[in-house]
């Protein structure tokens, strides 16, 4: 790593900012044209079909915050089936007229899903030969990349966790750019986020763990994955993927067993070469419009292998009782039931015991879902506009999720906020009301006019340690996203299990949103917005299930 490597993305990031009367680079409309097909497929690849079984699970929503709540499922091909289902799968169709676009577990800024996934599985009996394998959610079916020679599988099978597998996550970042030109890296990197925690949501609801591999770098992942392998060329090089993470899938200990993984993966590596590789990828789009900036972004924030492993989180805090309507419902039904709100009705409000129950999920806590699959101790932090809590005034808080950062918020905020706690607040969660006023034109204006932003329960921005981290390495501009992606996760879910929708918002206007705040230097940068509240529906859409086209699977 260079300090040119640094600037590159420091450059990135303030080239990619949006403020009033002038966006991001980008076309400025829609090519339909050149539209890059949302499925990634391997021509030529074995196919595993995999039963829809997400239906059948029993686990609660309430139990995927519990450790040990769920009995871990066998690494069979059901257990495998439902991970998949319900990290990734299509949750619906849409239509509207003839048009018809399907939804999946995971949000995806613009529905262009540039994330793709590779599982890296020992044999299952009778079902699928041991090596790595593409899951293709528009059929619910693994690719097979990757044989490993079946003398070789028990070797195979030892470097991978006990009981578990591996995940590689890679994106397209054409798949983003196409629509939203410069800005696509970043929305590229919360998706990334949200699936790192759709990820882990599911080992959670099979009784699994589920944790990022630190250490072992971009390369390494890319070769896991086979992204860098020559039958790539055969595509525009806008159609490539880039590596993102590695997470380790295992019974109970992801922890212990992520570092196992990490100790022996050029082991692996070198087995993954010598294995026979199947499949070429589709080509997206007949025709590109390259920008720059991101391939170049992509190149400087590339992960080394051996990066300095990161601080981890403090203690656990404290856990809140959660105050949810129905303590039964189903993980399954939460997971899949997730949808982003079109609009808020600009009426509903939720209690301070929800609003405090919500945050209290947002911090880490050892072998709690999604937080502990991110290695570190919590570099981002929320500003909230509170609309409609109950019982707290509205007005701008700040949400502190790890203790060091206040003096850092103190500094930039100065002392003539107020800095006091909410009324019945808990003891732990470290919230501070800095304003109290109605603040729901500014924080609709601030998420680039949408009124969506103003007329939820609340918003937020994510405040991340910006400066501080990418000093650590400029692969931490990633990582700060994907830390914002999961805590968009856990609010799509919380807003569900409420009753309520979520929106995650990438278009904000960054400066104005810090000049809000009083920020002056880049110590902290806002990386992503959010919403929640009472959604209105669009009727003019139907919705329709989400493997209706696999019918004949689902029956037998
Ligand atoms: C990173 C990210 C940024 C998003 N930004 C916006 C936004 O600025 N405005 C908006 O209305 N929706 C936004 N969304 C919501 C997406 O449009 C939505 O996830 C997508 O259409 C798929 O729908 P679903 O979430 O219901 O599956 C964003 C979603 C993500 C993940």
């Amino acid at each position: 790593m260079t300090s040119h490597e640094l600037e590159r993305v420091i450059a990135y990031h303030r080239i990619t900012k949006h403020a009033p009367g002038r966006y991001a680079r980008s076309l400025g409309y829609m090519d339909w044209d050149t539209q890059p097909d949302p499925f990634r497929r391997f021509d030529g690849a074995p196919r595993v079909e995999l039963p829809l079984r997400a239906d059948a699970l029993r686990t609660k929503y309430a139990e995927l915050y519990e450790p040990g709540a769920v009995a871990p499922h066998p690494l069979g091909i059901d257990g495998v089936a439902t991970f998949f289902e319900l990290a990734l799968g299509l949750t619906a169709w849409k239509g509207y007229g003839e048009s018809r676009w399907s939804l999946r577990a995971d949000p995806s800024s613009g529905n262009l899903h540039p994330t793709e996934a590779y599982a890296v599985l020992p044999s299952i009996a009778g079902v699928l030969d041991a090596g790595v394998f593409h899951y293709l959610s528009h059929d619910h079916c693994l690719e097979q990349r990757a044989r490993v020679a079946p003398d070789r599988a028990r070797e195979f099978a030892e470097l991978l966790p006990s009981g578990g597998f591996l995940v590689a996550v890679s994106s397209i970042h054409w798949r983003e750019s196409w629509k939203y030109g410069e800005r696509a890296f970043r929305y590229c990197q919360h998706d990334a986020g949200h699936v790192l925690a759709t990820l882990r949501y599911a080992a959670a609801a099979l009784g699994w763990s589920a944790r990022i591999v630190d250490g072992v770098g971009d390369d390494f992942v890319a070769r896991v994955a086979g992204t860098q392998r020559k039958e790539y060329l055969k595509v525009d090089a806008l159609d490539r993927e880039h590596a993102d993470y590695l997470v380790c899938v295992a019974p109970r200990d992801a922890v212990g067993a992520a570092e196992r993984v990490r100790e022996r993966a050029s082991e692996l590596a070198a087995l993954l070469d010598s294995a026979d590789w199947t499949g070429v990828p589709n080509e997206l789009s007949g025709d590109h419009y390259e920008w720059d900036v991101i391939e170049g972004v992509a190149d400087a924030a590339r992960e080394p292998a051996g990066a300095t492993a990161p601080e981890p989180p403090e203690a656990d805090a404290p856990r809140l009782l959660a105050a949810l309507p129905d303590q039964h419902v189903s993980a399954s039904a939460i997971i899949r039931g997730r949808r982003s709100a079109v609009a808020m009705d600009g009426k509903t409000s939720i209690s301070a015991e929800a609003f405090y129950g919500i945050l209290d999920r947002l911090l880490p806590r050892a072998n709690t879902a999604p937080l502990d699959a991110l290695s570190w101790k919590p570099r981002v932090h929320l500003a909230f506009f509170v609309h409609r809590v109950v019982g707290v005034p509205s007005g701008l808080y700040l949400f502190e999720r790890n203790a060091s950062v206040h003096d850092t918020l103190r500094a930039q905020l100065g002392d003539g906020p107020l800095w006091t706690k909410p009324p019945g607040c808990p003891e732990h969660l470290r919230l501070h009301c800095v304003t109290e006023r109605d603040l729901r034109g500014l924080a609709a204006s601030i998420s680039c006019q949408q009124e969506i932003a103003g007329n939820g329960a609340f918003s937020l921005g994510m405040l991340a340690e910006y400066r501080a981290s990418l000093e650590a390495g400029p692969h931490w501009y990633c990582r700060l996203f994907w830390e914002a992606g999961v805590i968009g996760q856990v609010l799509y879910l919380e807003a569900e299990a409420h009753g309520l929708r979520g929106t995650g918002i990438g278009c904000y206007f960054d400066d104005l949103m810090h000049r809000t705040l009083g920020l002056e230097d880049d110590a902290l940068q806002s990386l992503y917005h959010f919403t929640l509240g009472g959604p209105v529906d669009d009727e003019r859409l139907v919705t329709l299930p989400p493997y209706a086209h696999l019918a004949e699977r689902a029956a037998r």
